[in-house]
This record gives C-alpha cells, structure tokens and sequence, in this order.
C-alpha cells in the first residue's frame, strides 16, 4: 500500500498536530454527523483514531470501523471496546455491499489519487437509505489578520507541493461535483469554521495548527526545491509572530457534504 501521497508524514510531532487538530475540530464535526444509538459507522481514513472513538462514544452502542492505510497511525491509536481498526486502501475498501449506515472521512480526499473512486467506495459500502459524510480543505480560505505575506508565500507553494505529490489542498471546492459524479442524487453542502482571534480560546492552538502543517512538509519541499529554507523560515516566523500579536485573528471555514445512498 502506498503512502506517498500523503503529505503530513506520520512523524511524531506530525502525531501531536493531527491530535491537536482533533481537540479543536471534533464537537461541531460530531454534531454535523448527528450519530444515531446503535449506528454502525465506518470512517476512511481513520489516522490516530480520536474522530472515531469520540464518535462510537457520540450515542448509544455506537460501533466504528476504522480503514487507514498507515500501520504507523495505526498503531497510536486508542483502544476503544465498540471501535476497531484495519490497514486498507480507502480505493478498494474490504467490505461487502451495504454494510454501514453511516460512511465518512474527514481531511482525506485531499490526500488520495482518485477521490470519485473513493467516493463510489464509501457509497458502495452504505447501506441503502444511510449516509455518507465527508469533510475537506481548501486551503486557499485560510486568512490571518494582520497580514502574513511571508506565510501566504510558503502556504501557496505548501498547496503547489501537495498537488506535485498527487493531492489537492483545494478539493474542499469540488466536494458538490465529485459526489454527483460518484453517483450520489441527494448532496447537501454546508461548511464548518475556524474563526479564532487573540485572547479567544482556540487562537493560539488553530495558528499552532497551521504552523504543523508547514513542518510536517519541510524536508519534503526544501527536497524537492520547491521553496528555499529562508523563504520557508520567514513564513513560519510570520506566525510565530502572529500568536503573540494581540490584534491577531484567523478565518478558514472547512467544506463539507453530507449525502445518502
Ligand atoms: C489528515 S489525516 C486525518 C485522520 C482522521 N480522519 C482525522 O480526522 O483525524 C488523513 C489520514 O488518511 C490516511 N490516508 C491517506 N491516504 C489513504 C488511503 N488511500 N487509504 C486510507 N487512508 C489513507 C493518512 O495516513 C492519514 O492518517
């Protein structure tokens, strides 16, 4: 199974943002999904699996599924009596027809060769009359405030670089599109937002966020020559700045859709 595309790595301090990504995003994505009791769930694309335990824990006798394709992810996850996790390839999913009643994925499609296959899996395994859910980027709606051209900068060659790999940091844009084209009748788009400023709880942890995200590719670009290292160090340093800069604030909506079989 490859995972070259993916372009976070699975380094621990790649570990630690995802983690970090997760405490700030989980509550409104739970409530968007609006678990039913005893639902079987699958997710594609499960990572450390916080999403997934927090979401067999979002109702009664919730089971989840798990699909990742890192043993490394894997591996971090926690142990959950009603959750369980498998290796597999979200393009070729290893479960019969109609199996769940509700399939989702959050921050994967970005990340992946084919999202209509994928797509056309998760539909594949929903059951008829269950739903399918996904959440995704599109990075070029992240704003900051004073403005950071040194970030914007490397942000626009970090998007660049994900697309060279194989993935699309702006799929977010296409979510509507690639569902009808997966077969789906019945889309609903909606978006879910980051708005945090200076002094306001998540601030701090969401720029933290972003900041990750460059990390998490550096040696990638500075080896692929796609940025040089001042260049990259002064995006970074743009935001550092920004934590501390009391007129701060930041703005990004994550895209979603919501679709039955
Ligand atoms: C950004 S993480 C998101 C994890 C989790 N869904 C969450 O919201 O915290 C994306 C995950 O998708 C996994 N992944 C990438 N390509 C995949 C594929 N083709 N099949 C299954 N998992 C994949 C990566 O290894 C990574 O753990």
């Amino acid at each position: 199974m490859s995972e070259g595309i993916y372009i976070h790595g699975t380094e621990p301090s790649e570990q630690e943002r995802l983690a970090g990504l997760n405490r700030i995003t989980n509550a409104a994505f739970i409530q968007f999904l609006d678990v039913a009791d005893g639902s079987h769930v699958l997710e594609v694309g499960s990572g450390l699996g916080l999403l997934a335990v927090d979401v067999a824990n979002a109702a009664a006798g919730v089971h989840v599924v798990g699909v990742e394709i890192s043993a490394a992810q894997i591996a971090a996850a926690p142990s959950h009596p009603r959750v369980t996790f498998v290796q597999g390839d979200a393009h070729s999913l290893d479960f019969p027809d109609a199996r769940f009643d509700l399939v989702y994925a959050r921050y994967l499609l970005e990340h992946v060769a084919d999202p209509e296959r994928v797509l056309r899996e998760m539909r594949r395994c929903a059951k008829p009359g269950g739903r399918v859910a996904v959440c995704e980027n599109d990075v070029s709606l992240l704003r900051f405030d004073p403005p950071c051209p040194a970030f914007d900068h490397a942000w626009d060659l970090f998007t660049r670089f994900q697309a060279t790999l194989g993935g699309d940091g702006l799929i977010g844009r296409r979510l509507f599109r690639l569902f009808r084209s997966a077969g789906f009748a019945d889309v609903a788009l909606s978006v879910q937002p980051e708005v945090h400023w200076h002094g306001s709880p998540g601030y701090v942890a969401w720029v933290h966020n972003i900041i990750g995200n460059l990390g998490s590719a550096r040696n990638g670009m500075l080896g692929a020559g796609v940025i040089s290292e001042a260049d990259l160090n002064a995006g970074v340093a743009d935001l550092d700045r920004l934590k501390t800069d009391t007129r701060g604030s930041a703005v990004f909506v994550w895209n979603r859709a919501m679709a039955t079989r």
